[in-house]
C-alpha cells in the first residue's frame, strides 16, 4: 500500500510518542496551572466506555494535607508526596456494574497520555486494595470506587522503558499458541 511520506512520519511520531511515556516517580516542585489540569481531563472525557455510560469522575488532588494522607495508603503510593498534582479516577459501580473498572482504566490512560502531550509525568498507584481508605480520605460514597491514582508533575528523571515481554510469547494467530511468525 502507498504511504503518503508525510504520514508516514505522522504515524511514527504518534507510535514513539505511545512508546515514550513512563512511569514518572520523581518530580520537579514546578506548579501545575489548573488550565493545563483541565485540558488533560477535558480529553479523558473523551475516552471509550461501555454503552458510553462515562462513569467516572476525576478528583484533583492539590490540598498538601489530603495528598500525604493518600500517599501513604500503602508504600508504594510515595510518589504522590513530591508531586504538585494528584488525581484519583472513581467510577460509579452502580451505573457500569460489569465494566465500571475497565471503563475508568481508559479514562486513566487517557489523562496519561494528554499529560504525557504536554510533558508532563504520571504514575499509576494502586488504590484497589485500599478503596476505603481512599473513600474516606476524599468522602466518597461507597458506590463510587476509586479505581485508580495518578501522582502527576513535571519529570524530575529520565527512566529507561522496562523490560518488555516478547511479542512471539503473547501475540498468536487465530487460536491459543499459533505463531504470529511467517
Ligand atoms: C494497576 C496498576 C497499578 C500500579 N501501581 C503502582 C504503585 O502503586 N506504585 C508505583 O510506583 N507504580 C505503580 N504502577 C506503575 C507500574 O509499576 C508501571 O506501569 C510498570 O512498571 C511499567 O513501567 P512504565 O509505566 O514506565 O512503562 C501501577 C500500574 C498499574 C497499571
Amino acid at each position: 500500500m502507498w504511504v503518503n511520506m508525510s504520514s508516514q512520519i505522522k504515524s511514527d511520531e504518534y507510535l514513539n510518542f505511545l512508546l515514550t511515556r513512563r512511569s514518572i516517580r520523581k518530580f520537579k516542585p514546578t506548579a501545575i496551572d489548573m488550565g493545563i489540569i483541565k485540558k488533560i481531563l477535558d480529553v479523558a472525557r473523551y475516552a471509550p466506555s461501555a454503552g458510553n455510560r462515562q462513569p467516572w469522575i476525576f478528583i484533583v488532588v492539590t490540598d498538601k494535607g489530603v495528598k500525604d494522607k493518600l500517599a501513604k495508603i500503602h508504600r508504594w503510593a510515595y510518589p504522590l508526596e513530591s508531586a504538585p498534582i494528584g488525581i484519583v479516577v472513581a467510577c460509579n459501580r452502580d451505573v457500569s456494574p460489569e465494566s465500571y473498572q475497565v471503563d475508568c482504566t481508559c479514562a486513566t490512560m487517557y489523562i496519561m497520555f494528554a499529560a504525557h502531550a504536554l510533558g508532563l509525568g504520571t504514575v499509576w498507584l494502586q488504590t484497589l486494595r485500599n478503596i476505603e481508605d481512599v473513600q474516606k480520605i476524599l468522602d466518597l460514597p461507597s458506590n463510587y470506587i476509586p479505581v485508580a491514582m495518578l501522582a502527576v508533575g513535571y519529570p524530575d528523571e529520565q527512566p529507561v522503558a522496562k523490560i518488555r515481554k516478547e511479542l512471539k510469547d503473547i501475540a498468536f494467530l487465530n487460536k491459543y499458541g499459533a505463531s504470529l511468525q511467517p
